[in-house]
């Protein structure tokens, strides 16, 4: 079991207070709160080795590089992705999305399909409906029902022999819901379509086992699992690595140059132009380490709880609903109060402490799903409490009170 008092001594942040009140931070959604090791990390690297890396034969160089390429080599192996060289780094998810759409610009044409799932974040849409408008490929979606779940019988009749690419969340940042990423792929890959998984809401809930999943692509950020933003990776099998163009030109991405001709570096260089966010990726290996630490069996057992206890509690709010009552949810509550909008209730609670995220989540389509402009979005880590639950529901009651 996990032991949340000394967890929480690790993040200096949930010690403080907001508008004379204990942080309550329930955005994590958003993005995690940073424990000291991540922070530590990323001060020892600019005090004590901070160099540009793959370059120098310098002492500091050299230890850059090797510290960053052995984070490289721990995401690989949390990740269970067979070669270190099919980790990318990136500066997050949707640089990571945007690489992979730009790479398929040349290997798609008119009436090629491209499936995305209905219940998808702003970035795993738009840049393909941007690969659609270079291509003249068609843009298709996998409908959900009334609970967020993606209605996989309607996804097997759109797959077709046309479908090139599927898209899919690994988990809804909105709802929250888990979506059945494994049955998804084989399917796709039954009629010879890549899938990328955007695993950005997943992974800090979920290890998720790329070498079993059989995935193409794999995406997800480092700020929403400990670490820093401005960092993520993509995980690539070696032979789409192989096939896709290179997304940036620049340094560090190159074989050989000359004003003839430019041939291109090998995985993964080919895909890292310029000097990368070098404290951010060695940050996000301390915590992955971090994490793993605290074991990913303990997390999911412990968010699951807070789950159920926070949907139980808050359901017996009088005229509260909540969006995204799957079977398969990680820890994020959805909800509105008959007659409030979402933005009152959240800057009330936010008197009171409390952190939560308003509006539409970067999932517009899922509001006008359910017809709504917005939800009030608890997202709840494994350095929570149910203490943190009781003090969301009771200012969630207060504002109730004050707005009706
Ligand atoms: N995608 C992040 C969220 O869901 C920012 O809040």
């Amino acid at each position: 079991m996990l032991d949340v008092t000394t967890i929480r001594n690790d993040f200096p942040i949930l010690q403080r207070e907001v508008n004379g009140k204990p942080l309550v931070y329930l955005d994590n959604a958003a993005t995690s709160q940073k424990p000291k090791a991540v922070i530590d990390c990323i001060v020892d690297y600019y005090s004590r080795y901070n160099a540009n890396i793959h370059r120098g034969v310098h002492t500091l160089s050299q230890e850059a590089t090797d510290a960053y390429e052995q984070a490289r080599e721990t995401i690989r192996e949390h990740f269970n992705a067979e070669k270190a060289h099919e980790i990318i780094f990136t500066a997050g998810t949707t640089q990571g999305i945007n690489l992979v759409a730009n790479g398929f610009s040349k290997l798609l044409k008119e009436g090629d399909e491209i499936l995305v799932s209905a219940m998808e974040h702003h970035s795993n849409i738009v840049p393909w409906q941007m690969l659609c408008e270079r291509t003249g490929a068609t843009l298709r979606v996998i409908p959900m029902n009334e609970e967020g779940e993606l209605i996989l019988d309607e996804y097997e009749a759109l797959l077709s022999e046309k479908t090139k690419l599927v898209f899919v969340n690994h988990v809804s940042n909105a709802l929250g819901t888990i979506n059945p990423i494994k049955e998804i792929i084989e399917k796709a890959h039954a009629l010879e379509a890549a899938v990328l998984i955007d695993g950005a809401q997943a992974c800090s809930h979920i290890k998720p086992d790329l070498h079993a999943l059989d995935v193409d692509f794999y995406v997800t950020s480092a700020h929403k699992m400990c670490g820093p933003t401005g960092v993520g990776i993509l995980y690539m099998k070696e032979e789409w690595g192989k096939k896709l163009p290179p997304y940036q030109g620049g340094g560090e991405m190159i074989a050989e140059v000359t004003f003839e001709k430019t041939t291109y570096a090998d995985l993964p260089h080919k895909f890292e132009a310029g000097t990368p966010n070098i404290a951010g990726g060695i940050a996000f290996g301390a915590a992955i380490t971090y994490l793993n630490n605290i074991g990913f069996e303990a997390i999911e057992e412990y968010e699951t709880e807070l789950l159920t206890y926070a949907t139980e509690q808050l359901q017996q709010i009088e005229g509260l609903k909540i969006y995204g009552t799957g079977k398969a949810k990680t820890s994020v509550i959805s909800f509105n109060i008959e007659g409030i909008h979402p933005y009152d209730i959240g800057t009330i609670v936010d008197k009171l402490g409390i952190a939560v995220r308003t509006g539409h989540h970067c999932a517009q389509p899922i509001m006008d799903f359910y017809k709504i402009p917005g939800t009030v979005r608890a997202s709840f880590a494994f350095y929570n409490t149910k203490a943190e639950v009781d003090a969301l529901v009771s200012a969630v009651q207060r504002a109730k009170n004050m707005l009706q």
